[in-house]
């Protein structure tokens, strides 16, 4: 088995909400890098806070990388050889340890894709493309990453369905009241970010997910910030569809995440042929095959869905709830720390509506002088429109930066980005 070594490992720590995180760290060897050292400059430690691009891997993870290539690895459902079958098991167990961190009923509603975008533009075309006429309604928000919205506009394009656009209020919320108007007979979907990308707010998706089902519309989740950092149970929240990437909460790159109810998979068409996908396959056509498999054509990712597994494992033993109360409280900090910086506004609402991110604007400053100055400091962040560029419209700016927490940062991370935003502000008054 690809079960990662477990010394040295922060496991244990947290029984209560109180996180060892000096201990966490140790597990992440890239924590502990020096950046921009010279011969004359001794460097400046790694502060890491750009966490809602792609967080960073502990070596359990690592580990289990290293061991599936070295122990367990061949094509997956394919051979019929004692290294595919190990291989197989590594990768329907990684199945299963998704299902139960998400509380889906069943492990073929986890379709394992690429990244949270493949997943979206999945249901957009196996979903979209067969059940959605010229006239229809999608329902997005105004804080979509564009991967929430590109999708469904070039859906639009195929189908001549409509997209509206459920606006926020001034300090980053969904404006609620606007749903009376906008969720019509003719609404077939609402697809909806659970935490902005860029404002931090953490949407209220139970009032969302009842007032979709009035209307009789799907709900689409993109979980992409949330699944990292909160608990997270489909069943109960009654999302129709959810979508996460796998880098964004400890595991590789090139791994993501489709949940769908079972009974709207096996009714939607799939999005990509080739191997694997089809029961039988003649020189008049083919026939797909079950669930999860339909909607995994060609070789899948292996080891990035492995490692997804040792990342969940990671996490559910640190546990979801006390990862998501640090980064809270580090939100909290950041908001009190940066809040006395004169010029400084935060993007978003206050930090009981938020999670760990925290995207500002500074008056004088373009957002990507302060992330190349801040990396002066060791410290990253991202700055930009954050694939956001309807958002950024709304707020009336083109750019801002963004600071965003895991349950490795700490307070003290915290007060010196303060510290190095106030530099960087005294800097540019003397210019
Ligand atoms: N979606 C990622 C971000 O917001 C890349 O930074």
């Amino acid at each position: 088995m690809a079960t990662a070594k477990s010394e040295n490992s922060a496991m244990k720590v947290a029984s209560d909400s109180t996180l060892d995180v000096e201990r966490i760290r140790a597990d992440f060897p890239i924590l502990s890098m020096v950046l921009h050292a010279r011969e004359d400059r001794p460097g400046v430690p790694l502060v890491y806070l750009d966490n809602a691009a792609t967080t960073q891997r502990p070596r359990q993870v690592i580990q289990s990388i290293v061991d599936t290539y070295e122990q367990h690895y061949a094509n997956v459902h394919r051979g019929i050889h004692w290294l595919s079958d190990q291989s197989t098991d590594l990768y329907e167990e990684a199945r299963g340890k998704v299902q139960a961190f998400i509380n889906a009923q069943a492990r073929e509603e986890v379709i394992f894709t690429h990244g949270t975008t493949e997943s979206i533009n999945l249901v957009a075309r196996g979903w979209g493309d067969k059940f959605v006429q010229p006239g229809d309604e999608i329902l997005l928000t105004e804080m979509e990453h564009h991967a929430n919205i590109v999708p469904w506009q070039q859906l639009a394009e195929r189908s001549g369905a409509v997209i509206r656009f459920l606006p926020i209020t001034d300090d980053g919320q969904l404006a609620l009241d606007a749903l009376d108007q906008l969720l019509t007979p003719r609404t077939r979907l609402v697809a909806v970010t659970a935490i902005s990308n860029v404002l931090g707010t953490i949407n209220p998706l139970e009032v969302i997910v009842a007032r979709a089902r009035a209307v009789e519309a799907l709900v689409l989740v993109d979980a992409a910030q949330s699944v990292p950092h909160q608990k997270t149970d489909v069943q109960a929240l009654g999302a129709d569809f959810l979508v996460f990437s796998g880098h964004k909460m400890l595991g590789p790159t090139g791994v993501g995440v489709l949940y769908g109810r079972r009974e709207l998979l096996d009714a939607m068409s799939p999005f990509m042929g080739g191997g694997s996908m089809i029961r039988r396959v003649t020189t008049a056509g083919f026939e797909p095959a079950e669930l999860p498999a339909k909607f995994e054509a060609g070789t899948p990712p292996i080891v990035p869905a492995i490692g997804l597994g040792a990342a969940i494992d990671y996490l559910n033993q640190i546990g979801i709830d006390a990862i998501h109360e640090h980064e809270m409280r580090l939100c909290r900090r950041a908001h009190e720390a940066l809040g006395s910086i004169a010029g400084l506004r935060f993007l978003g609402p206050a930090p009981e509506h938020k999670s760990g991110i925290v995207s500002f604007t500074l008056a004088g400053v373009h957002a990507h002088d302060i992330a190349q100055l801040l990396d002066r400091h060791g410290i990253a962040v991202r700055a930009g429109h954050h694939c956001a560029m309807p958002l950024h419209k709304r707020l009336g700016i083109n750019a801002s930066s963004r600071a965003s927490f895991y349950f490795y940062n700490t307070p003290a991370e915290v007060e010196q980005l303060a510290r190095a935003i106030d530099d960087i502000k005294r800097i540019f008054r003397r210019k």
